[in-house]
């Protein structure tokens, strides 16, 4: 009886949904016809300036700037110190945030600790890469330069360049404001694991203007010959999709390479970083499944009067569930709220479970070495420390996985831990080994402690940043609103907050 009206509930929901569905795709056909008869943005290449699209689509402008609302920094290090640990000898040790509105993706990624900072075009950490997912900068510069020239130097070679945040030109063509791909890498990712790009939906475009931005990737070393025929390396933003787009898929992409991010300060293991699979993880999800795409739930309708547009305003669906989930869920606020908080809940236990183990392998790791472990001895238990890691991290980094695809979290999430502590079974005999019985990994229960056990300087980093800023950083701005490419107006009253001056 129960069994039976669960059953009959699920798949009313399943009709409603559907019905919902078809008729919100119904309605966008009509909103299509009307954007096909505006103006042109740009005759060519790419408008990569908001103001320049909200002279014709104001509303969706307003929306879009919404995005400023939401400036909060939420700084993932002192709420789980264990990732400094995690992450020791790599930047993301030093500084990293949870994601805030697009308005400030540029803002995030100049303060953020990470990027350093650099006193000339040819000199910090990063390569020009780590904008790519900032701005519709990125592809004008793409376009103006090529792809390759694009992905050449350092990050601070196109600070004066990668200006506006994410916005109308990185999701739309400039000519036809359709719905476009604007980054060459999806392109070639989706070609790679057997999409036809021509069989491409107007639904799954939907998704695929988010999956530009919201998956993983990993910077590939390409040679080629620039237009004087010098030899150039360019660091090219690559998916590694060819494998599958799963967790496993993915990680057997990198070993097939014997790719690295980078190695481990304590453990001295090869690791892998996870950047943000959303797409890839979303995917293995009821709702990816059932058809229902990013922009159902992050971008709903809106009517205003007798016009009805799309919320630009990109965040927590949750905030305005009436227009989200409850276009095509029955049940009520209240509820939905608490299914989310549940789906929250369950990953955030067994995400702790897995940093803790993960966490003190390294340091027992670091003991052994200390102790004599030979690299045989230690082979097994830094494959093991690589691959449970970047379970632990594909399962996290995209922040909404817990609700876009919560049973492959936690499925994920399980393995993980499961590495990390048969790595820990392993070490305690290695070190019984070398006469070590009675080691217990040092207290990292505290940002300072993990980020000191880890050797991060953030003092000394956070005052070089401090001076970037109030140096180099001026002159790009001063260059690129003297060329025309950045408008100050939008930027006032925005706030400059960062881990280090919240
Ligand atoms: C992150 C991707 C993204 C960004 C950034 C973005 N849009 Fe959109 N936009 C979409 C999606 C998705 C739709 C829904 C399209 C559909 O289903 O036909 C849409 C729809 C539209 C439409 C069609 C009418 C409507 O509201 O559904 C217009 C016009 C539009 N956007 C203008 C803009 C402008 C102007 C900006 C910049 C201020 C912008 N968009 C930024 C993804 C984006
Ligand atoms: C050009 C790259 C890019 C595209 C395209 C993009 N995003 Fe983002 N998104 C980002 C970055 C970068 C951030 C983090 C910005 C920050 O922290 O300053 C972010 C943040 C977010 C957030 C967090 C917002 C908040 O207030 O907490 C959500 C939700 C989100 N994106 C959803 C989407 C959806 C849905 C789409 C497609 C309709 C999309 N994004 C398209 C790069 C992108
Ligand atoms: C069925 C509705 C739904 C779909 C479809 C969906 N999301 Fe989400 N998304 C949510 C909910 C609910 C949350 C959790 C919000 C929270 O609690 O902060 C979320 C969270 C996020 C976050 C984290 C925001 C933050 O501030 O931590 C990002 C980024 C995001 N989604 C991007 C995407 C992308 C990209 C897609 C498509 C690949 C997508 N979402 C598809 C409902 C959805
Ligand atoms: C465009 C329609 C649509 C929207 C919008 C939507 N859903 Fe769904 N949802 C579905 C469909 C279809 C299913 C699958 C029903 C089935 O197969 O039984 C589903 C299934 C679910 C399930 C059950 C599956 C599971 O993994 O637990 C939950 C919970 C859920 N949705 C929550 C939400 C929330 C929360 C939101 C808003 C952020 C939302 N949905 C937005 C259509 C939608």
């Amino acid at each position: 009886m129960n069994k039976y009206k669960i059953l009959l509930g699920g798949s009313l929901v399943a009709i409603v949904a559907m019905g919902v569905l078809a008729n919100s795709i119904s309605g966008k056909q009509e909103e299509r016809t009307i954007i096909n008869s505006t103006p042109v943005i740009k005759e060519k290449g790419i408008e990569s300036r908001n103001e320049e699209w909200a002279k014709y689509f104001p509303r969706q402008y307003d929306s879009w700037k919404q995005t400023k609302q939401n400036d909060t920094i939420d700084d993932m290090i002192e709420k789980k110190p264990q990732l400094a640990i995690l992450w020791a000898g790599y930047g993301f040790a030093k500084d990293y945030n949870a994601p805030r509105g697009h308005f400030y993706a540029v803002q995030s990624n100049i303060n953020s600790l990470r990027t350093g900072a650099p006193v000339g075009p040819d000199t910090g950490p990063m390569p020009t890469a780590c904008w790519t997912c900032k701005s519709p900068d990125v592809p004008r510069v793409m376009d103006e330069e090529g792809e390759n020239e694009f992905f050449t130097g350092k990050w601070a070679r196109l600070g004066d360049q990668i200006v506006n945040p994410i916005g109308c030109g990185d999701c739309h063509d400039s000519q036809t404001t359709n719905l476009t791909i604007t980054r060459p890498h999806l392109k070639r990712a989706l070609e790679a694991s057997g999409t036809k790009l021509d069989e491409i939906t107007h639904q799954e475009m939907r998704s695929l203007v988010c999956a530009q931005c919201h998956v993983e990737y990993y910077f590939k070393k390409t040679e080629y010959k620039d237009k004087a025929g010098k030899d150039q390396v360019a660091a090219v933003v690559t998916l590694p999709w060819a494998e599958g787009l799963n967790v496993e898929g993915i990680e057997k992409y990198y070993d097939s390479y014997g790719f690295s991010d980078w190695t481990h300060k304590i453990s001295k293991t090869p690791m892998l970083k996870a950047q943000h699979p959303g797409y890839e993880l979303y995917k293995t999800g009821i709702h990816a499944r059932r058809g229902v795409a990013c922009a159902d739930c992050h971008m709903p309708y809106v009517r205003e009067g007798a016009v009805k547009y799309s919320d630009h305003h990109i965040a927590n669906p949750l905030d305005n569930i009436a227009n989200t989930c409850l276009t095509c869920h029955r049940e009520s606020e209240e509820e939905f709220k608490a299914v989310v908080k549940r789906k929250f809940e369950r990953k955030e236990q067994l995400m702790e479970l897995a940093m803790n183990s993960l966490g003190k392998a390294h340091l027992e790791a670091g003991r052994a070495w200390e102790a004599g472990a030979s690299e045989a001895e230690m082979a097994d238990i830094q494959q093991l420390i690589r691959s449970g890691q970047w379970m632990w991290d594909y399962a996290i980094a995209s922040h909404g996985s817990f609700y876009h695809a919560p049973e492959e979290t936690l499925r994920i999430l399980s393995v993980a831990n499961d590495k990390g502590q048969e790595a820990r079974v392993k070490l305690v005999a290695v070190l019984a080994k070398h006469n070590v019985f009675d080691y217990v990994a040092p207290d990292f229960s505290t940002k300072e402690k993990a980020q000191e056990i880890a050797g991060v300087p953030l003092q000394e980093l956070v005052d070089e940043k401090l001076e970037f800023k109030k140096t180099l950083l001026e002159e790009w701005n001063q260059k690129a609103v003297a060329g025309g490419r950045l408008n100050m107006e939008p930027r006032k009253g925005m706030s400059d907050k960062s881990s280090y001056a919240k």
